[in-house]
């Protein structure tokens, strides 16, 4: 049964830790195979709006809704013009009456939240200057895989830039009870608000400059330095982030099941190297798979107990 039905999924905190396991337990079984011709949204439609590029996002939401036997419809911005030649509250308004749900790629968090207020279908974050909560399903997933369902302790250790990433894998660490490390130069912590929630929940997150916090970790995770929309800021990113590159020669420090992960894109040079994707603790690949299963179960879960409405 869809344990969020008709709700939005704008962060990891918008689902509990039981509902987060409903939504794993899903993915993992579709993964498996266990949905082959199971058709839970037949006849349901999802508009998936963009305003920034995306390979693994895009194939995924589709190819998703796709298996479960719905329709999705792609938006880039240069078509629709997310607030210059129409104001957020109207697309919404207009998206609403067409589709069951809205998937947003946008710059702002305040663009999702305004979707959300005005669109009564589940609006799904697909990445925001914030957060990318529907990434860190397919890392969870990808983190189990390994090392089974009880995650409580194991170090989860992020280098880089304190962005959306880094944002969302705090959340993370909130639900599931995961040693959650934010390795960053200074000046590039991760957003205030977020170390709140953590504040708030109780719940223990380690910010250091330190590359030392690397070492014995179960898994490695790291980002680009220059996000998508920061490219003003590229050289002064470049050299404020020396020395915080993946290598092959840090992965050797890890524990010795440790595995890395990249959200991909990379930009290699920069935040890590081929070498590093490609050793043998890498999980890149996988990861970016589970996209795919991880966002079929969200949107199972958050769709999955509509009738079409035609
Ligand atoms: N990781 C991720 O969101 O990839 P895309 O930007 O290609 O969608
Ligand atoms: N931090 C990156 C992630 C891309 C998937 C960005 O926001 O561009």
């Amino acid at each position: 049964r869809p344990v969020m039905a008709g709700r939005d999924f704008l962060s990891n905190l918008d689902m509990t830790a039981a509902e987060l396991r409903a939504v794993m337990d899903t993915a993992h079984s579709m993964k498996r195979g266990e949905w082959r011709g199971v058709k839970p949204l037949a006849g349901l439609s999802i508009a998936l709006v963009f305003e920034k590029a995306s390979l693994r996002t895009r194939t995924t939401f589709d190819v998703g809704m796709y298996q479960l036997g719905g329709h999705a419809i792609t938006l880039s911005n240069t078509e629709i013009g997310l607030g210059t030649r129409e104001r957020v509250s109207d697309v919404a308004r207009n998206l609403e009456r067409w589709v069951d749900a809205v998937m947003g790629r946008v710059y702002l968090q305040q663009t999702l939240q305004e979707l959300a207020q005005h669109a009564s279908v589940p609006v799904i974050n697909g990445l925001s200057d914030m957060l990318h909560p529907a990434q860190l399903l397919a890392d969870y997933q990808t983190i189990e895989e390994e090392f089974g369902t009880d995650l409580r302790g194991r170090r989860v250790v992020y280098i880089g830039d304190g962005n959306n990433l880094a944002n969302s894998h705090i959340h993370m660490g909130i639900l599931t009870g995961t040693d959650v490390t934010i390795v960053t130069p200074v000046g590039y912590e991760p957003n205030a608000g977020v170390l709140m929630d953590a504040v708030r929940a109780g719940v223990n997150i380690t910010l250091t400059n330190d590359l030392a916090a690397i070492a014995g970790a179960d898994v490695l995770y790291t980002d680009v330095w220059i996000s998508m929309g920061q490219e003003a800021e590229a050289d002064i990113r470049r050299r404020a982030f020396q020395g915080y590159q993946v290598t092959p020669e840090m992965l050797d420090t890890l524990a010795p099941d440790g595995i890395f992960l990249h959200c991909l894109p990379a930009h290699y040079g920069e935040e890590t190297v081929p070498e590093a994707t490609e050793h043998p603790k890498s999980r890149v690949f996988d990861q970016a798979e589970n996209r795919l299963h991880a966002q079929k179960a969200l949107m199972y879960h958050l769709m999955g107990d509509l009738k079409p409405r035609w």
